[in-house]
């Protein structure tokens, strides 16, 4: 077994993950919400052409990811597409990436921990228990509500088993990777006998600007398989196996996708949508009478969303380490638990953050959020990928993104054409969370940076 050789104190995170766990750990972050919640949506905006959404969002990740796996043969240490750019744009623009990916992944638990909170209740109902009023939603003094508590326990739930260390987790993750994927296959299998090809036409009742919109949103759907990526430590070969789980998971969850939303609009006609875009896919297979499905499929809701949340907030905890390893932001978010082996007390902490706001904060319109600061990672690692090509020609890669630099700009261009379908709302919040990270850079990171150290060390000598 290869350490890492950075770990704090001679203390290094465990390297166990193959190319399969890795693939499992993909599909964990990716099967979700997306087509579990935002397929609802999504037909409203696009009609049965949503399927066209999902390609168009899927073709904008496989190229991106094709830049991905690229930089994680080549840069195979802890801390995703930060790491990468750290190597090839510098601190600052390291800094920028490390911060958007903190709002990409800690919003992303906690919009999910309430998406989960919505299906656990509902199953909860289903076996006639009722939390109290005040406990089932974000606080909202004229709905009476105070925190969302199922929400809050499940992410301390899940901070807990991460802070065991990965071989735990991993073990659960892959259980419930499973469990998600036989539910999807369910979908399909049954659907499919009840399908009606009159149900998709119009097609596009809304023509393609209704088709951008819904590409827009559910690229959500797809979001997490970078997650992947920011495992590089913990894998036994990083340059074959990385590249192996990111595009194996993608793929996976691609066609899933498209066949799930071509059994949906195939079955009901989608403006049924309007009113059940709260579980919308297990409303479909009661609209066809199969109420049992129905019921398993809310479980493997419940499910996939805890996956979810789990690859997530283990790809904050993995980001977050690297950024405290290298000295932008305090230097004990990287200390390693002695026995477990994880950042331990960083892990307590962002479980904390992501619990604390998926309890208090309704954040159902920051899906547009997180889907913007991911669209801008996916871009800055493209561009990256052609810059390093010409600045570092002879660095070994064990992956080579085909079709330099054309491939690698398609990327740019499908990501920056669905960013621009983004609301302006969202764009001005953006740029306030980047203002703030911009400030504490200055503040704090540029002069703390381990950078910093041995340029002051230069002058010195
Ligand atoms: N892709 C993840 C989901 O759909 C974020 O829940």
């Amino acid at each position: 077994m290869q350490e890492s050789e950075q770990g704090m104190k001679g203390v290094t995170l465990r390297r166990n993950l193959t190319a399969l766990d890795l693939t499992f750990l993909g599909i964990g972050a990716i099967i979700g919400t997306g087509i579990f919640v935002l397929t609802g949506k999504g037909a409203l905006d696009a009609g049965p052409a949503l399927i066209l959404s999902f390609i168009i969002a899927g073709i904008a990740c496989v190229l991106a990811a094709f830049s991905y796996a690229e930089f994680a043969s080549m840069v195979p240490v802890s801390g995703s597409v930060y790491t990468y750019t750290y190597v090839t744009l510098g601190e600052f623009f390291a800094w920028i990436i490390g911060w958007d990916l903190m709002l990409e992944y800690m919003l992303a638990v906690s919009a999910v921990s309430s998406g989960w909170s919505g299906y656990f209740q509902s199953f909860l109902q289903g076996i006639g228990v009722e939390l109290p009023k005040a406990f089932t939603a974000a606080y909202d003094a004229t709905q009476g509500t105070f925190m969302n508590l199922p929400a809050f326990v499940i992410v301390m739930l899940i901070t807990w088993l991460l802070s065991l260390g990965i071989r735990e987790s991993k073990w659960v993750n892959n259980l419930l990777v499973f469990l998600k994927v036989a539910v999807v296959l369910l979908v399909i299998l049954v659907g499919v006998f009840y399908v009606k090809p009159a149900n998709w036409s119009p097609f596009m009742p809304f023509g393609w600007s209704g088709v951008f919109t819904a590409a827009a949103l559910v690229f959500f759907a797809y979001l997490g398989f970078d997650a992947v990526s920011s495992a590089a430590e913990e894998t036994r070969d990083p340059g074959k196996d990385l590249p192996r789980g990111i595009l194996w998971s993608l793929g996976i969850c691609t066609t899933c996708y498209v066949l799930v939303t071509l059994v949906v609009t195939g079955v009901m006609p989608f403006a049924h949508f309007k009113g059940h875009e709260s579980a919308p896919v297990s409303y479909v297979m009661t609209f066809i009478g199969q109420d049992w499905v129905a019921g398993i499929i809310d479980i493997g809701a419940i499910l996939g969303m805890t996956t979810v949340m789990l690859v997530m907030l283990y790809g904050q905890i993995r980001i977050g380490f690297s950024m405290s390893r290298d000295g932008l932001l305090f230097k004990r978010f990287s200390t390693v638990h002695p026995k477990y082996r994880t950042p331990y007390g960083a892990t307590w902490l962002y479980g904390m953050i992501c619990a604390l706001l998926g309890a208090f904060v309704p954040l159902g319109q920051l899906v547009e959020l997180v889907n913007l600061g991911t669209l801008t990672a996916f871009v800055v690692i493209s561009i990256a990928v052609i810059v390093l090509r010409y600045t570092q020609p002879e660095m070994e890669r064990k992956f080579r993104c085909p079709g330099v630099p054309y491939l690698p700009v398609l990327a740019v261009l499908f990501c920056g054409f669905l960013m621009s379908q983004l609301p302006m709302q969202t764009w001005i919040r953006f740029g306030i969370w980047l203002a703030i990270g911009i400030a504490f850079y200055f503040a704090y990171s540029y002069r703390n940076s381990k950078l910093n150290a041995s340029r002051s060390k230069e002058k010195r000598g």
